[in-house]
C-alpha cells in the first residue's frame, strides 16, 4: 500500500520505518531540509534503538524515502499520516498550527480519494478542524474530491518505539465510516496477526483516549512521588510499599516507581492541554491540576537533597550529571527533570559536567540558553555511588555526582 508520512520525528521516523518494512510503500515529508538532507544521507537524527538499521534496510530496498516535496507526497500515498508536533501554547493547550497546515497542503495538492490519519496528539475535535480545512481548501481551488479523515493516536514508547509499533498493545482507529475502518484493518493487519488489537471507536473517542492514557500514567507517577516523599518523612522504605502494592493486579507493578519527576515530550504537554481541554468544556480538572503541581515540585527534590548534603555549599563546585535524557534508551531532553536539576545548580554557582551518549542531542544541548555546558564522553566513575532516581518514565535515567 502507498503511504505518505508528513513530519519525520520520533513518531514520524518510527512509523514510517515499520509500515515500510511490512512491505508498504512509504514516503516521508518534512520541512526541516537539513534532517531531510541527512535522512537521504544515511544519517538517523534521533537514538531509538534498532530505528537506523530498519530505516537503513528499508531505504536500500526502495520501499522507504525522505523528501520535502509535499505534492509529491501527497500524490504519492492512499493514507496520509499525519505526525507533526503538537507542542503547548502559553495556556497549555495545544497548538495545531503544523497539523492544520499538513491539511492546507492535502487540500492543496490532492486530486483523487485519500485517508487523512491523524496521527498527532490533538484535543477532541481536531479531526473535524482537519476535515473543514481540507474541505475549504479543495472548495477554494474549486476541485471535489473525496476523502475520509481518521484519528489515529500513536501509543509508542521511546526507547522501544519499534517492538510497541511492531506488536501494539492496541491500535485505535477513530472513524464513523465502516470503509475506512476496513481499510485501517488491512494495512495494519501485518501488526495483528496474532490477534486483532484494532479497537474501532468515534473520532471523539479516540482523540480522548490517547490523553486519557498518558494523563493516567502521569497520574500514577505523581502519586507514586508524593508517597515517596512522605515515606521518607515517616521512616518507611518505599520500595517495599511499591512491592506491597504493586502484587495486587488491580494496581499493578508498572508506572508505580518513584523518581525525580516525569519529562519528555509528552506527558507534560499532554497532561497541560486535557486540563485545557477541561476548562474550555466548563469543567475544572482538579486531580490532573495537583498531579502537574506535585510533578513541578518532584523535579527540584533532587537538588534539595543535594544541597542539603553538602550544607548549601555548592558554590564552585563541579557536578557530574549523566543520563540527561528524559528516561533510559533515547536521547530526547524535552522536557527532561536534568535541566530543572542543572538550572538549580546553575542558580548556584555550581558548574555541570554531563554525559549524553547522542551527537545530535550533544550538538543542540550545548548552545541551550547560553550556558557553558561540559561534556565528558564517557560516564564519570570516581567518587562515591551516584544518587539516583529509579523508575523508568519517571526521570529513572539520572544520576548525579560531584566533584
Ligand atoms: N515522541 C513520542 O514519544 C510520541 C508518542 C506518541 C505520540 N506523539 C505525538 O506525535 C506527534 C509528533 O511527535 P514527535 O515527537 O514525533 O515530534 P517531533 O518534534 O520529533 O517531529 C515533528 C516533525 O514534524 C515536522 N513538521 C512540522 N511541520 C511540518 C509540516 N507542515 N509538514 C511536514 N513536516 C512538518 C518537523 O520538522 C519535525 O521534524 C506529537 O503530537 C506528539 O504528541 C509523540
Amino acid at each position: 500500500m502507498r503511504v505518505t508520512i508528513f513530519g519525520s520525528g520520533y513518531v514520524g521516523l518510527v512509523t514510517g520505518a515499520c509500515l515500510s518494512d511490512a512491505g508498504n510503500q512509504v514516503v516521508c515529508v518534512d520541512v526541516d531540509e537539513g534532517k531531510i538532507a541527512r535522512l537521504n544521507a544515511g544519517e538517523v537524527p534521533i537514538h531509538e534503538p534498532g530505528l537506523e538499521e530498519l530505516i537503513r534496510r528499508n531505504r536500500d530496498q526502495g520501499r522507504l524515502t525522505f523528501t520535502t516535496d509535499a505534492q509529491a507526497g501527497v500524490e504519492h500515498g492512499l493514507f496520509l499520516v499525519i505526525a507533526v508536533g503538537t507542542p503547548p501554547e502559553e495556556d497549555g493547550s495545544a497548538d495545531l498550527r503544523h497539523v492544520l497546515a499538513v491539511a492546507r497542503t492535502i487540500g492543496t495538492h490532492m486530486g483523487e480519494y485519500k485517508v487523512v490519519m491523524t496521527k498527532s496528539t490533538v484535543p477532541v475535535g481536531t479531526s473535524d478542524k482537519v476535515k473543514a480545512t481540507v474541505g475549504a481548501t479543495l472548495l477554494a481551488r474549486g476541485a471535489s474530491v473525496d476523502f475520509d479523515v481518521v484519528s489515529n493516536p500513536e501509543f509508542l514508547k521511546e526507547g522501544a518505539a519499534i517492538a510497541d509499533f511492531m506488536k501494539p498493545d492496541r491500535i485505535v482507529v477513530g472513524t464513523d465510516n465502516p470503509r475506512t475502518a476496513a481499510l485501517l484493518k488491512a494495512l495494519y493487519d501485518p501488526f495483528t496477526r496474532n490477534h486483532q488489537r484494532m479497537i474501532v471507536m468515534d473520532l471523539r473517542s479516540a482523540e480522548l483516549t490517547k490523553y486519557a492514557a498518558n494523563a493516567m500514567l502521569a497520574t500514577k507517577i505523581s502519586f507514586m512521588n508524593e508517597l515517596e516523599n512522605l515515606a521518607e518523612r515517616v521512616g518507611a522504605d518505599i520500595e517495599k510499599v511499591r512491592t506491597g502494592i504493586g502484587s495486587d493486579p488491580r494496581i499493578g507493578y508498572s508506572f508505580i516507581d518513584p523518581g525525580i519527576g516525569y519529562g519528555g515530550s509528552c506527558f507534560p504537554k499532554d497532561v497541560k492541554a486535557l486540563v485545557h481541554s477541561a476548562r474550555d468544556a466548563g469543567q475544572e480538572s482538579l486531580l490532573l491540576a495537583a498531579v502537574e503541581t506535585v510533578n513541578d515540585a518532584q523535579k527540584r527534590v533532587l537538588f534539595g537533597k543535594i544541597s542539603r548534603h553538602y550544607g548549601g555549599r555548592l558554590a564552585g563546585k563541579a557536578i557530574a550529571v549523566w543520563g540527561l535524557a528524559f528516561k533510559p534508551n533515547t536521547d530526547d531532553m524535552r522536557e527532561a527533570p536534568s535541566r530543572v536539576l542543572m538550572e538549580d545548580l546553575w542558580a548556584v554557582g555550581a558548574t555541570v559536567r554531563a554525559y549524553i551518549r547522542s551527537r545530535w542531542t550533544r550538538r543542540s544541548a550545548s548552545t541551550a540558553r547560553g550556558r557553558t555546558w561540559c561534556f565528558a564522553r564517557t560516564p564519570v566513575t570516581r567518587s562515591r555511588a551516584p544518587m539516583r532516581s529509579r523508575s523508568a518514565q519517571n526521570g529513572r535515567n539520572s544520576g548525579v555526582r560531584t566533584s
